[in-house]
């Protein structure tokens, strides 16, 4: 690559705000986030004080010159790293230790035109947006922006269920009686509406694959993960990757085609669905939990990746608990259809 090219690198803040900022092979990832206005903190410039160590997780890069007391070989054998001495070998994701105002940034705001309204099933609509701007949405697939809700002073957080490579974006909405985006969609909404959101925010991104994954869905919790699919697509997939996609009842299930799809295209990609409703037609009634076992957790050596209910991610930690199994990574993203998200936890 030419100096004159450059990667993309991923600021993740603490209160889960991601800045995308474009950083060439012979720059610090310091340099280029000061040219992009966003001050990550930053002490001594010189890879003395540890000010501004950060957790790098994907992508490659040359550590530059420091000295043990700003970071020690252990801390960069975990994948901590100094932005102020970095330069970057690929596409980065760094974790940054601040929140996005103390580094005098916030989210990005964007607008879209609604391209379309798709009804997947009594329960669950499609909406695609053409955003304004493209080149200058970066996200990570799972992360999910806060969209205005055409017509009133309410805005609801959704998970591009696209990938971050995909020119359009999308998201999956469940119907909600009463629901402000509900209403929109199913009354209002018409082609060419504009649109305004802010984002990308969230911790539920898709992590470099180092073992197993086993992927977690309840109901429109699918979107992230579809997400995160699009990027395998992209980037194959080392270690097996399982998704378990549980809803209430059969109206609730859509987008069985695209799975059927990624498993045909994503080396080592499996999936099986389950519904709770025993009037069922589907082979499994019941919960994710029941799909379970110590050969789909692979003993343990799995990351997890859940979005789903707040009763879900207990349920699913509950059932790992009784099997006496714990994932080398659990992250999760809670929903409620109308409320705002928890942030996620690794654990
Ligand atoms: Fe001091 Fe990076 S700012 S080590």
């Amino acid at each position: 690559m030419s100096p004159t090219m450059s990667f993309q690198v991923a600021l993740n803040f603490e209160d889960g705000i991601t800045r995308f900022i474009e950083c060439r092979p012979d720059e610090t990832v310091a340099e280029a986030s000061y040219k992009a206005r966003i001050n990550i903190p930053l002490d001594c410039r010189d890879g003395a004080c540890g000010t501004c160590k950060s957790r790098c997780e994907s992508g490659s890069y040359d550590g530059g010159d420091y000295i043990e007391e700003a970071l020690s070989d252990d801390e960069a054998a975990q994948g901590y790293c100094l932005p102020c001495q970095m330069t970057p070998q690929s596409d980065l994701v760094l974790r940054i230790a601040s929140s996005s105002a103390a580094a005098k940034t916030g989210p990005a705001a964007h607008t879209a035109t609604l391209a379309d309204v798709k009804r997947h099933s009594p329960t669950t609509i499609e909406f695609t947006l053409d955003v304004d701007d493209r080149e200058a949405l970066g996200f990570l697939p799972g992360q999910y922006v806060n969209i205005a809700v055409p017509g009133t002073d309410q805005s609801r957080s959704y998970s591009f269920s696209s990938g971050p490579d995909q020119r359009q974006v999308s998201f999956l909405v469940r119907i909600v009686e009463g629901g402000a985006m509900s209403g929109y969609l199913t009354e209002r909404a018409q082609v060419g509406d504009r649109l305004e959101f802010t984002g990308p925010m969230g911790s539920f991104y898709l992590r470099e694959l180092t073992r197993p994954a086993l992927l977690l869905a309840g109901g429109t919790g699918l979107a992230p993960l579809l997400s995160m699919l699009e990027r395998l697509t992209q980037q194959p997939p080392t270690h097996p990757v399982h998704l378990l996609y549980g809803v209430s009842s059969d109206r609730d299930l859509v987008h069985l085609d695209t799975l059927e799809d990624y498993a045909e295209v994503i080396p080592g990609f499996t999936f099986d669905h389950c519904v709770a409703d025993p009037t069922s037609s589907a082979r499994n009634k019941g919960f994710v939990t029941g799909l379970m076992d110590p050969g789909t957790l692979h003993d343990g050596d799995a990351d997890i990746y859940l979005c789903g209910p707040p009763a879900m991610v207990e349920a699913v930690r509950g059932h790992m608990t009784s099997l006496g199994i714990a994932p080398a990574n659990f992250l999760y993203e809670k929903f409620t259809p109308a409320a705002a998200r928890e942030r996620v936890v690794a654990a």
